[in-house]
């Protein structure tokens, strides 16, 4: 992405935030320090597919980009219908759904039984307790064992229930970020299913 480029993308953003706070639930799109920590969490070698929740202007998918193998398969979710549409068109070879809430019924819809990993870039703190229980567990079904969820937040309030799901791998501080962030790394445990 070019400077300019960056730049309408960040106005996008905040014109976004400004008319759906709880929604986009940030002012500005994640930096590049924190979308390379979030990325950085996972071994790319292992990933044959992977999903993005919550993508916003794509400062994460261009890492995701650079990271997955040609042969993988990203599946992108973002609400908002303009953020989606400049996704699109700077990740053609991706498949584009609406809404993490669908995430189990879209996958299956085309045919993925299993994820590799997850990533959320998801405000998490807006939702309410449904709307987050109803996206934590789909997430816990489609990953594989031994998956990975990597999530943001600006604060540790998700902590307690990410644990009820997930081995909580790491948690790292971002601080060259607006807000500076937590990174959530949590995978699925793999000793049940074996
Ligand atoms: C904090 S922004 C993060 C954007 C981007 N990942 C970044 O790091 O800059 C949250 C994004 O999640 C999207 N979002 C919120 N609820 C969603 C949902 N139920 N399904 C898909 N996307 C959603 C918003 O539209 C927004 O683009």
């Amino acid at each position: 992405m070019n400077k300019s480029m960056s730049i309408s993308q960040k106005y996008l953003f905040l014109f976004k935030f400004l008319r759906f706070p709880r929604q986009i639930g940030s002012v500005t799109p994640s930096s590049k320090t924190l979308a390379k920590k979030m990325v950085s969490a996972i071994s790319w070698d292992k990933v044959r597919h992977v999903v993005e929740l919550g993508a916003g202007t794509g400062v994460i998918t261009h890492f995701i980009h650079e990271a997955v193998d040609s042969s993988g398969k990203v599946f992108v979710f973002e609400k908002d219908p303009t953020l989606r549409h400049s996704l699109k068109e700077q990740f053609p070879e991706y498949s584009f759904f609406v809404d993490a809430t669908q995430l189990d019924v879209n996958l299956r819809s085309m045919g993925v039984e299993e994820i590799d990993c997850v990533i959320s870039g998801l405000p998490f703190a807006n939702f309410s307790q449904q709307l987050r229980d109803g996206i934590i567990e789909q997430v816990f079904q489609t990953l594989k064992p031994g998956g990975l969820f990597v999530a943001f937040q600006y604060s540790l309030q998700m902590k307690k229930h990410l644990e009820q799901h997930f081995k909580i791998v790491h948690i790292y501080y971002v601080i060259a970020n607006f807000p500076p962030a937590f990174v959530y790394v949590c995978q699925k445990n793999e000793e049940i299913y074996q």
